[in-house]
């Protein structure tokens, strides 16, 4: 520890002199850092995190679609991360709460391969209420924007049924223990998060995974209902996705 911080002041030292303005950069990302760390419900280091390819090791051949950036939408890395998944479990049957413009969606669909389906939950397009808390502004404007699955391309429509409630309204008794892969990406409030976690898990079957998007300190209540959850999750690293096994 010592020898660690006699090098950061040593660098911050030589950075002062070299080019001062340079200090914003690093004070910026120790701000960022002490900022994921200072308020501990937050914080995911407790959350044991695994490399994308020790999640199914040995050689897969994974299908993935790029986009043009879509905001709220998975990264390239998490997509990569939804395929391992799927091929973790062999999946067949997904549920995804959360369409959105469909990126994610196409990724599972991909995967699933011929003659799987996706069954995603979005919120009604002419009525897009919420029946439980969402503290978040933003969370309302996605969810009022239209075209919900609108990137999916028509290839894979055959492999997607869209569903359409509130995810708090929505029955989850006609699929109960049948789907291999659960992914919880819709509201972020913790009663959002607990409710389609729920319901998820009641309708995964044994052995199945599910996976939440947004296991980061800027959405404080999926982390923190993830950390009470005591559903042995794991991070994927360089991703904000978690997931358990049933
Ligand atoms: C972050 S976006 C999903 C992004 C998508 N999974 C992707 O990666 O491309 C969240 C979506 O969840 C939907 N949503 C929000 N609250 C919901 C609710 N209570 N029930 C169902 N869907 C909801 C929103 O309308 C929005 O389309």
């Amino acid at each position: 520890m010592l020898k660690k911080s006699l090098d950061l002041y040593t660098n911050l030292f030589r950075i002062t002199l070299r080019n001062p303005r340079d200090l914003q950069h690093v004070i910026g990302v120790a701000r960022w850092a002490a900022g994921e760390i200072a308020d501990s419900v937050a914080d995911t280091r407790s959350i044991p995190s695994i490399d994308v390819l020790d999640i199914c090791p040995g050689t897969q051949r994974w299908t993935l679609q790029s986009f043009p950036r879509v905001g709220a939408s998975v990264s390239p890395m998490e997509c990569a991360g939804l395929a391992a998944l799927s091929h973790l479990v062999g999946a067949k049957k997904v549920f995804e709460f959360g369409t959105y413009k469909g990126v994610s969606t196409t990724q599972l669909a991909l995967n699933v391969g011929e003659g799987g389906m996706v069954f995603t939950l979005d919120l009604p397009e002419d009525h897009p209420a919420y029946s439980l808390p969402i503290p978040k502004q933003e969370e309302q404007q996605i969810a009022n924007e239209g075209s919900k699955g609108i990137l999916i391309p028509r290839d894979l429509l055959g492999r997607v049924t869209f569903l359409s409630s509130d995810s708090a309204k929505f029955d989850e008794r006609p699929y109960l223990n049948t789907m291999d892969l659960v992914f919880v990406d819709g509201a972020h409030s913790y009663e959002y998060v607990k409710n389609d976690t729920e319901k998820g898990w009641k309708m995964l079957r044994p052995g199945g995974v599910i996976a939440w998007h947004d296991c980061v300190a800027s959405h404080r209540d999926v982390v923190k209902y993830i950390k009470e959850s005591n559903l042995d999750a794991k991070l994927i690293a360089g991703t904000t996705l978690a997931f358990a096994i049933k």
